[in-house]
């Protein structure tokens, strides 16, 4: 009997054993992670959730990818990968994480050049390691001591794998890095791929978009320095037609917040491969002799139940795994901003009206934004000069923050610390303190300039002015914001070939800065926001509590917006606001009840000018709110089902959160435009218990005349509702309760 055959028989006596205690069922319904390595057939294997992810060593020496999807028996095995060498490459293999050397073509994830002039880098494994539910593996260049460690962590709940890389100079010369990616994905040969992204432009972020993959190569990326607006750093890719409720889906955030690039290409030999990380547009990162440089992490799933089961799997492991709460964070309180009441415009006795008149309607958090600190009376001058303006504030923001208190709600405040306005003493000071390319124009935008916050002084300066600002006033929140993108990246004060490190440390010095905060002040809460919806992605989300959406909050373009959003980002951070009508982005005048609804998907903002509000404006949005804090724990926490898009032109959309335990669930409605007064299609529920009964009651609304009061969720599911909506811009909500199962 060989071993292998021993081994095989061992594990199906085990799996056995565990069918039998009731531990283990079937491939789908596994639970738990785990990790291992096969001597025999040098391949390792992680199992998580739904999903296992294997490879292998390769006859070269190389890892390479074996297998991406359903879960798999525990008794199954993997073959011995056999590295590929055929058509027009010499090396086709799909490598875990290809360096540039040895033949390979496509995409690499990590490409170096040594200062012999050496650019070959063939990266074979060296060791690895297994701890828990995490893998560490090590490859090492054939020839010299450039060495990776590549690091996999399973989550068992999603199975949700996260992945990241350390590239270590262990030669006793400086090696300049020109590529470096957190990850190589692979999939199973193929010609039947397409790919889901998040594109977009300031005021219309997070806009679904489709691409069939073809042979070549798809690039999302930002090059602005920042994450930005115009591409989020999320993949989701289909096999053959998938649906919101069906099909093998493979998907995929990149936790970073600076410029960042994710390729899709699929090779000559029909092989496809994500490849994302920093992005190696203008990059280069010199390793001194001893130095390693750490990737972002990539996480990626799988599922075979489509879109929305892919996006359900990212909102659980974000709200366990990533927030700086998690894996139990905090409901985001209802908050009061404002923008768009004042805009610049602010002083104490304007601000504790508004607090007055927000504190009445049930808001728990009032957030006083721009223009309360230095000389800043519009966007021309007085950023970097954090403090507070004595003729708008008289007795500093104490006096403002009492009173916030007094009437029961924290305080929050805008902050952009990362930006100076050439108007402002802080430049007049310290002109070299931007990002700036010797000799060339500043470019302004807004009228403003970067910070180079990747100086140490720099860094301090930002770090000091907000920590006394928070340690001298009871501020409980800051929206942190950010209103340009990069121009001229250079730091003329290092060597030339150092300037690109402004790429990875400017962000790891924001991230940093974040962190101290909240270490030092441990009840902060921060919302990221960069003119709208420009810093979203999962590496700032380990420091933010939410996000800032979009500028524009129109409600009905919120919807599209929306909806794009939780593909990749839980509703639990998503910050939506009630503003006025008709709205200022687009003039669209639409009821209080219809804009109270759209932003009851994510988490609840107000953001009107409420010193314009009717009598009737207020008892609607007082009892608005306190239908939103009994679903807000559904809303943000619990299974997002988007039953109908907004996209395509359709001319109705709804969208369903289900409990957690399938207690509870609330359905959101809404009517575009109708024409010849056709009904509303029925709207069909998912998600609930089937065989439980289930009450619905309007929040605002009604279903047509004959639904029942209780039926079961079968009936929910399967019959639907049918909502009484008319004429334009109509809405409707329903809360479902089960009253037995
Ligand atoms: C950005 C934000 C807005 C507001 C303004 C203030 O545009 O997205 O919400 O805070 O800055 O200047």
């Amino acid at each position: 009997m060989n071993t292998r055959f021993l081994r095989n028989q061992i594990a199906k006596l085990l799996a056995f054993l565990l069918i039998l205690t009731g531990a283990a069922a079937c491939a789908q319904d596994a639970v738990g992670a785990s990790v291992s390595f096969d001597a025999t057939n040098k391949m390792f294997r992680l199992d998580g959730g739904s999903v296992t992810y294997a490879f292998g060593i390769n006859n070269r020496g190389e890892l390479q990818f074996a297998y991406w999807g359903e879960r798999l028996a525990a008794s199954d095995t993997l073959p011995e990968p056999r590295g590929i060498g055929f058509s027009d490459e010499i090396n086709d293999a799909p490598q875990e994480f290809p360096g540039w050397g040895g033949g390979t073509l496509d995409e690499p994830a990590l490409k170096a050049t040594f200062p012999d002039g050496n650019r070959d880098l063939v990266l074979h494994y060296v060791s690895h390691t297994i701890s828990g539910n995490s893998l560490g593996v090590t490859l090492r260049d054939i020839s010299r001591d450039i060495f990776v460690n590549l690091k996999y962590t399973m989550d068992p709940a999603t199975g949700i794998l996260a992945r990241s890389a350390t590239i270590e100079n262990k030669t006793n010369t400086k090696v300049l890095l020109e590529q470096v990616a957190a990850a190589s994905w692979n999939l199973a040969a193929g010609t039947d791929y397409s790919m889901r992204y998040l594109a977009g432009r300031w005021g219309g972020e997070f806009q679904l978009e489709s691409e069939k993959i073809e042979p070549g190569e798809i690039v999302l990326e930002s090059r602005r320095g920042s994450t930005g607006h115009q591409s989020s750093p999320w993949f989701a890719i289909e096999r053959g037609a998938a649906t919101e409720t069906d099909g093998k889906v493979w998907f995929g955030a990149l936790a970073w917040s600076g410029s960042w690039r994710i390729t899709v290409e699929q090779d000559p030999l029909r092989q496809v491969r994500i490849t994302g990380g920093f992005n190696p547009f203008d990059f280069g990162y010199q390793l001194a002799p001893g130095e390693s440089l750490e990737t972002p992490v990539f996480y990626a799933g799988f599922t075979t139940t489509g879109f929305g089961e892919a996006s359900r799997l990212m909102h659980r492991y974000e709200l366990a795994n990533i927030l700086p709460q998690a894996p139990k964070p905090r409901l985001r309180p209802v908050l009061y901003n404002s923008w768009e009441a004042t805009t610049f415009d602010v002083d104490e006795k304007g601000q504790e009206l508004l607090a007055e008149k927000a504190s009445s309607i049930g808001v728990e958090r009032f957030v006083m934004d721009d223009g309360w600190f230095g000389q800043r009376k519009n966007d021309h001058a007085g950023l970097g000069d954090w403090y507070v303006n004595p003729q708008k504030f008289p007795h500093g923001l104490g006096s403002l923050i009492d009173k916030v208190h007094s009437l029961g709600m924290d305080f929050g405040l805008w902050v952009e610390p990362e930006m100076v306005n050439p108007d402002s003493d802080l430049y007049r000071k310290h002109p070299d303190w931007v990002i700036n390319m010797t000799g060339r124009p500043r470019t302004e935008d807004r009228n403003q300039l970067v910070l180079n916050l990747a100086r140490p002084e720099v860094r301090s300066y930002v770090f000091e002015v907000l920590d006394r600002l928070l340690s001298e006033n009871k501020i409980s929140f800051l929206k942190w914001d950010l209103n340009r993108v990069w121009s001229e990246p250079g730091w003329p004060e290092v060597a030339p070939e150092e300037q690109k490190r402004l790429y990875v440390s400017y962000i790891r010095n924001y991230y940093s800065i974040l962190q101290e905060l909240r270490a030092k002040h441990p009840k902060l809460e921060i919302e990221s926001c960069a003119g709208g919806g420009g810093r979203v992605d999962l590496g700032v989300l380990h420091f933010a509590d939410e996000v800032w959406t979009s500028d524009n909050t129109d409600p009905f373009d919120r919807l599209l917006i929306q909806d794009g959003f939780t593909y990749a980002y839980t509703p639990g951070v998503m910050m939506a606001w009630v503003t006025d009508s008709p709205n200022w982005y687009n003039q669209r005048a639409t009821s209080l009840a219809y804009r109270f609804l759209s932003s009851m998907q994510g988490s609840l903002g107000i953001g009107a000018n409420l010193n314009n509000w009717t009598a009737e404006d207020f008892a609607t949005a007082k009892q608005m709110i306190s239908a939103y804090k009994s679903i807000e724990e559904v809303v943000q926490h619990g299974a997002l089902y988007r039953l109908v898009t907004p996209r395509d032109g359709s001319n109705i959309s709804a969208t369903e959160s289900v409990a957690p335990d399938k207690a509870s669930a609330v359905a959101f409605v809404f009517l575009h435009s109708q024409q010849m007064r056709y009904p509303v299609p029925s709207i069909f529920l998912l998600g609930l218990d089937r065989n439980a009964i289930y009450s619905v009651r309007p929040i605002f609304g009604h279903l047509s005349g004959d639904a029942p009061q209780t039926a079961s969720g079968a009936f929910w599911m399967g019959h639907g509702i049918d909502a009484d909506l008319k004429g334009d811009y109509d809405a409707a909500a329903f809360i479902f309760e089960r009253v037995s199962k």
